[in-house]
């Protein structure tokens, strides 16, 4: 039998649980004039959430992740790969006249990737502008394409301005839609909640948050091959109550948990020896990313590990707290939901056993 949980990968179907009101919310946006904007911190489920819903509207769906993005230039020719891969060249080659710059275009014939290059330019943004106009030229009113942009916050590390560039584009479309989604939180903030950003109220801003706690623990219940409800009822608490409701972890955790039961036959205990083994697959990673840290920001990942407060540390100026919980957020191994949190539950422990 194959493991009923998932993670690391877009879930749907029988692995994807809840998000009924978020799903009729994106499903809205698609199917209004607006842009979506949606946030949270990584690993919560947005790709499955705006995968399920694009999949839903049978419509053309564009999608970029900007963090694999190097340039002005390659993100021209990364969103033309994606065109050409939803529409074959043939049929959408009339719509390429306004192109100021005409792109090679190569197919690999073993593995069909099309490869878009382009000449050197002076000006890289008559690029873009091209590539994104063929955006609006392909989609149809009965088909309207979505847009998708993954980790769009990442556009302020690519080029100085690209923000002020992408808006002037993208406020002349009409017929697209699009979905930015964001893990970095306070700069997607920045993006399109400061009145002096470009983005400044582009679309409806929508924070996904963990999945509720009745939800998952049905879920979980009802994939675990055991009798016992009782027991089964103690497994579930101890991999929720370990995970804090984390949509990737705690699909991680039922995965081992179910292994477990399934193949070792261990149930009392089964919850601690799957974290066991988790962590110890873990552990040079973990032991790396500790070294990296400095005096600081180790103080306070320990004092968030303990469920102590960071800011209360009275050996150290609040101000250093500050700016060092701000920069341990911004790179993700600390997530704000209610109050600030460890990200990694398997880390946070890593460091209680080894660091305390
Ligand atoms: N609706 C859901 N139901 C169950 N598990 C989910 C759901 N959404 C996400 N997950 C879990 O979280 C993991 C990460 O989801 P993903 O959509 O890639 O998140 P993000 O795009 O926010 O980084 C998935 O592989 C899955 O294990
Ligand atoms: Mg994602």
């Amino acid at each position: 039998m194959e493991n009923p949980f998932q993670y690391g990968v877009l879930v749907d179907n029988e692995y994807f649980t809840d998000r009924i009101n978020e799903l009729k919310e994106v499903q809205q946006s698609l199917n209004s004039a607006n842009h979506l904007i949606l946030i949270s911190p990584r690993r919560f489920g947005k790709s499955s959430l705006v995968a399920k819903a694009v999949k839903a509207s049978s419509r053309p769906c564009v999608s970029l992740n900007m963090q694999n993005v190097l340039s002005v230039e390659d993100l021209s020719s990364k969103i033309l790969r994606e065109i050409f891969r939803l529409y074959p060249l043939e049929r959408i080659r009339h719509l390429m006249s306004h192109f100021r710059i005409i792109p090679t275009i190569s197919s690999n014939p073993v593995t069909n990737v099309i490869d878009v290059s382009f000449q050197p330019v002076v000006n890289n943004l008559v690029l873009l502008e091209d590539a994104m106009a063929l955006l609006e030229k392909v989609s149809t009113e009965g088909k309207r394409l979505i847009v998708v942009f993954d980790e769009f916050q990442e556009i302020l590390n690519i080029r100085k301005g690209l923000d002020k560039q992408l808006r002037s584009i993208m406020q002349e479309q009409q017929n697209l839609n699009y979905i930015l989604l964001g893990s970095q939180e306070s700069m997607m903030t920045e993006i399109f909640e400061h009145k002096k950003s470009p983005f400044y109220h582009f679309g409806k801003l929508m924070r996904l948050d963990k999945i509720p706690y009745d939800d998952f623990r049905n879920y979980i219940s009802t994939r675990l091959p055991l009798e016992d409800k009782e027991k089964l009822d103690t497994i579930v608490d101890e991999i929720l109550s370990f995970t804090n409701l984390h949509p990737y972890y705690t699909q991680q955790l039922s995965a081992e948990v179910w292994d477990m039961l399934t193949n070792d036959n261990l149930i009392d205990g089964v919850v601690v020896a799957s974290i066991k083994k988790i962590l110890r697959t873990h552990d040079l990673d973990y032991e790396r990313l500790w070294l990296n840290f400095n005096r600081t920001d180790r103080s306070i990942m320990l004092s968030l590990s303990k469920g102590t407060n960071p800011m209360q540390n009275r050996q150290m100026a609040t101000s250093t707290s500050y700016s060092a919980i701000k920069r341990l957020t911004k790179s993700g191994y600390i997530i704000r939901v209610n109050d600030y949190e460890i990200e990694d539950p398997f880390f946070k422990e890593w460091m209680i056993i080894n660091c305390l």
